[in-house]
């Protein structure tokens, strides 16, 4: 019986076969040997049934989903949810880009943001966007500015700052006062009449974020109260607000939290908003990492042991370069031998890149029987991974793969390392 290490709802799509790791039915050694390491490898099926779980939730009630392009941006992954059915939360004029050349609805589409240039939200306009979630008065006005150049009238929503602790790292959580993003709640009123003095502006709704990898429901609840409160006090105010965008998703499992599921956010939001009166209130999602974290594994060859006085290290051909989490936010997420052997030489290992940075590490003090050639999965990956890649050390970016069932698409080529300079150009003495 193959030992399932990740179970997504009905698709155990990572296990062991014949002693070796498969994700859905491809070997990654066969996968490694085909593209080369490192390399990201997503399964289709996960990512359909995390989406899934996310649509049953909504069951017949009017929620529309926004996958946040920043967790995982590559067109095939918003491809497959473009085909589901789902919209997108764009951040930047290069995310709205994908999602058109996806096949992404831009009418699905949202922009959030905190600096939107005038050149981005002129592209927003003219593909036609559902809204602009709108971080304070001067970037209104812009939104006005530009719309009026185009002729057009902007849809917008305003992203209010509802000074909630989501009780997640310091570094993604968007909610609080200290904050960058969103409008004091207490200025919301004001900004919201102002709108109505800008002819080329049409409210369309309230938006609001407070953090991501969210493993508990209350944060998200003292969000929604304050948002309600909102809805209320601006809409006494003359002003109709069509829909509620409760910003992104929840978090995963990356070690032993127990987060929430879709449904169990679902039903307690429309409780709350049924109380109010608002549960016919069209509901927006932007959730990322739910929907792809789990589905994803950066698959890695061991280079290098070595060990000192100190420690054991593992020095693989991935690095912070290639999965930036560890480094940035002391994040754990676990590393399991893709062959695992049989114990007899397992050593707590610090896994390692080769970047010339202490803080490069993907995993510290991890029991593993290893062998120079070894292949390892770093687990949890598919969110926040490949998307957050760079190009330090001069290192090209991995290479992707969609497992579809028993076929590995190529979803992106390894980068070569000529294309890495190749727009530099040598000045002239
Ligand atoms: N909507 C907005 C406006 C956001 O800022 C975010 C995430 C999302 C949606 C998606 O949230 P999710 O469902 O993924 O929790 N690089 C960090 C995560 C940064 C998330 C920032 N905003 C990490 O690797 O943990």
């Amino acid at each position: 019986m193959p030992s399932s290490l990740h179970m997504l709802p009905g698709a155990p799509w990572i296990a062991h076969h014949d002693g070796s790791l498969r994700v859905e039915q491809v070997p990654l050694q066969h996968l490694a040997d085909t593209h080369g390491t490192p390399l990201y490898v997503y399964s289709r099926g996960a990512i359909e049934a995390a989406a899934r779980a996310w649509s049953d939730a909504a069951g017949g009630r009017d929620v529309a989903l926004r996958y946040a392009v920043k967790a995982n941006s590559n067109l095939a992954v918003l491809s497959v949810l473009a085909e589901l059915g789902w919209g997108f939360d764009i951040v930047s004029g290069g995310e709205l880009a994908r999602v058109l050349a996806a096949g992404g609805d831009p009418a699905k589409t949202v922009f959030s943001g905190v600096g939107k240039t005038d050149a981005e939200i002129a592209a927003a306009l003219r593909a036609g966007v559902q809204c602009l979630n709108v971080e304070s008065d001067s970037e209104l006005r812009r939104i006005d500015r530009v719309a009026a150049q185009l002729g057009v009238c902007a849809p917008v929503s305003l992203r209010i700052n509802p000074d909630v602790d989501a009780r997640t790292h310091p570094y993604i959580s968007t909610g609080l006062r200290s904050n960058k993003f969103g409008i004091p709640q207490a200025l919301a009123r004001r900004v919201y009449t102002e709108c109505a003095q800008l002819h080329h502006l049409r409210v369309v709704g309230i938006a609001c974020h407070i953090g991501s990898q969210i493993t508990e429901l209350g944060p998200y609840l003292d969000a929604l109260d304050r948002v309600i409160d909102l809805v209320r006090d601006i809409e006494h105010h003359g002003v109709t607000l069509a829909h509620i965008d409760l910003g992104g998703g929840l978090g995963i499992r990356y070690a032993d939290e127990t987060p929430p599921r879709p449904a169990d956010l679902l039903g307690a939001l429309f409780a709350r908003l049924d109380g109010a009166g608002l549960g016919q209130r069209p509901l927006l999602l932007e959730p990322g990492r739910s929907v792809v974290g789990n589905a994803g594994l950066l698959l890695t060859e061991v280079v290098t042991l070595k060990s000192t006085l100190e420690r054991h290290f593992a020095v693989v051909d991935a690095a912070m370069n290639d999965l930036m989490r560890p480094a940035l936010y002391e994040a754990w997420q676990d590393i399991v031998a893709v062959r695992p052997r049989d114990g007899a030489q397992a050593r707590h290992y610090d896994v390692v890149g080769a970047v010339c940075e202490s803080g490069d590490w993907l995993g510290r003090e991890r029991l593993l029987d290893l062998r120079e050639g070894d292949l390892l999965a770093v687990l949890s990956a598919g969110a926040y991974g490949m998307a957050m890649a760079s190009n330090y050390n001069t290192r090209p970016r991995a290479a992707e793969v969609l497992v579809d069932g028993d076929r590995a698409h190529l979803i992106r080529e390894r980068e070569a390392v000529a294309a890495l300079f190749a727009g530099e150009h040598i000045a002239p003495r």
